[in-house]
């Protein structure tokens, strides 16, 4: 983490929402040398005895816990060009989140502690925000050996996935629950079976066929999540289903949960926001794997949001150069950014009635700090202050080229939205303001 100072205001009537504490309502915020002393309905400075703090009138602005997105692509080591440590947590700080899991598909692959430390001790260098490597399942993300899972829990993982690519034999998939267990990691699947999905680049359907390109069936992705249900109830092991996409997911998932097996999910932006038709101009930005579905899978997803079944919004951040990205549709790659575009988008769903404002704060910071296990997620005070304030009104254009982030392929660029980022204090300290303080 960088030095800076440390934070101290007082933040006045905002709305308060801490899904952990049950906590929705007007009241004022005291944050001093960064610790989070005191959320009441209405603070009298002088009983403080802090004289001279700054007050901050924040009325019809929202305050949360800072969130935490359980999927990014931080790109480095290896893909400098794309995304560092430094530039992706800049990023995620002006999305509102004060800590992001990056995944293990860096060059060297995150299979070993060596790189786990390195990604660990560049954050601590460069970092706006926390950093929480998930590392690889098996070496070099083959599907074949499995890591070293003790010794990358203790250099700090806190998950393991093969994410980009499926763990295929289920052999494996079996033994990495069993094995990861022992060191309290979580296994996160890339539910994609290779041999269904083999060769397409957007989802199988009507407009697949009408553009001619080949097309990644929804079973793809659920037979593999129908697998690894399974296989969390045969081995007692947890399991999370990263960027979850389509209506049959989300049935088999709800299904699972009813059972009590124990599996948790993310969905993403683009999968309750974009459908297929995106594709119609052969817009190389709205790739993605798994690919946006149809409209009756949106509509799917928005209700998994609703009821439960999908617990986390992570983002996918995955940061591709215009070298990946212009190319023939076959051939560019994969991914979409998402740091500095998910609280507006995430904001569409409350404005849809589908989701109420602590449901949503709940799934930025709550649901994945708890998946994840880590001490963040909540307004603790007595601890330094973790938080994003937001004002869920202010209107305003999605401008990628204004982003943190090194990449430019926003699949959101230019659309008008609501809902903006005013804050993002991380460890006491203010690591994101577009307030005049
Ligand atoms: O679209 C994607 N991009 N999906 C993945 O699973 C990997 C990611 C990447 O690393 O670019």
């Amino acid at each position: 983490m960088q030095q800076e100072g440390f934070a101290s205001f007082l933040l006045r009537q905002a709305r308060v929402l801490d899904p952990e504490h049950h906590r929705d309502e007007t009241a004022d915020i005291l944050v001093s040398g960064g610790i989070l002393k005191e959320i009441t309905p209405h603070l009298n400075i002088r009983e403080t005895g802090l004289s001279n703090i700054q007050e901050i009138d924040l009325k019809g602005k929202w305050v949360a816990p800072g969130f935490v997105d359980m999927h990014v692509h931080l790109r480095e080591p290896g893909e400098e060009y794309k995304e560092t440590i430094e530039s992706g947590t800049r990023a995620a700080v002006a999305g509102g989140y004060v800590a992001v899991a990056c995944m293990p598909n860096t060059h060297p692959v995150n299979d070993c502690a060596a790189v786990t430390r390195f990604i660990l001790d560049r954050a601590r260098e460069r970092a706006s925000c926390h950093v929480f490597p998930v590392a690889a399942i098996t070496l070099g993300l083959q599907g074949n050996d499995l890591t070293q899972m003790g010794e990358l829990r203790e250099a700090g993982a806190v998950a393991v996935s093969d994410d980009g690519r499926p763990v295929m034999d289920s052999m494996t998939m079996r033994r990495a629950m069993e094995y990861s267990r022992t060191f309290n990691l979580l296994v996160i699947s890339h539910a994609e079976d290779l041999s269904l999905a083999e060769k397409g680049v957007m989802n199988e359907g009507p407009t697949s066929t009408l553009l001619g390109l080949r097309g990644i069936p929804a079973a793809a992705e659920e037979v593999m999540i129908a697998r690894d249900i399974l296989l969390s109830q045969l081995t007692g092991a947890p399991v999370h289903i990263a960027h979850v996409s389509t209506e049959g997911s989300v049935s088999l998932i709800r299904n699972a949960k009813n059972l009590g097996i124990q599996v948790t999910a993310e969905t993403a932006p683009q999968y309750f926001t974009l459908t297929d038709d995106a594709l119609m101009e052969f817009n190389t930005v709205f790739k993605v794997n798994p690919p946006i579905r149809r409209l009756r899978d949106v509509e799917a997803i928005k209700r998994g949001l609703a009821d439960g079944t999908l617990d986390a919004i992570a983002t996918d951040h995955a940061p591709h150069s215009s070298l990946e990205k212009d190319t023939e549709f076959e051939y560019a790659a994969n991914g979409v950014i998402g740091l500095e575009s998910a609280l507006p988008l995430a904001l569409g769903l409350v404005r849809e009635g589908i989701l109420s404002p602590l449901e949503t704060v709940a799934k930025l910071s709550r649901n994945p700090a708890r998946i994840l296990g880590i001490p963040l997620g909540s307004l603790e005070t007595g601890k330094p202050a973790h938080l994003t304030v937001i004002d869920p009104e202010a209107a305003h254009v999605l401008d990628a080229e204004t982003f943190q982030s090194k990449s430019r392929n926003c699949p959101f660029h230019g659309w008008k939205v609501q809902g903006q980022v005013l804050m993002t204090v991380v460890d006491g300290r203010i690591a994101f303001t577009r307030l005049n303080l």
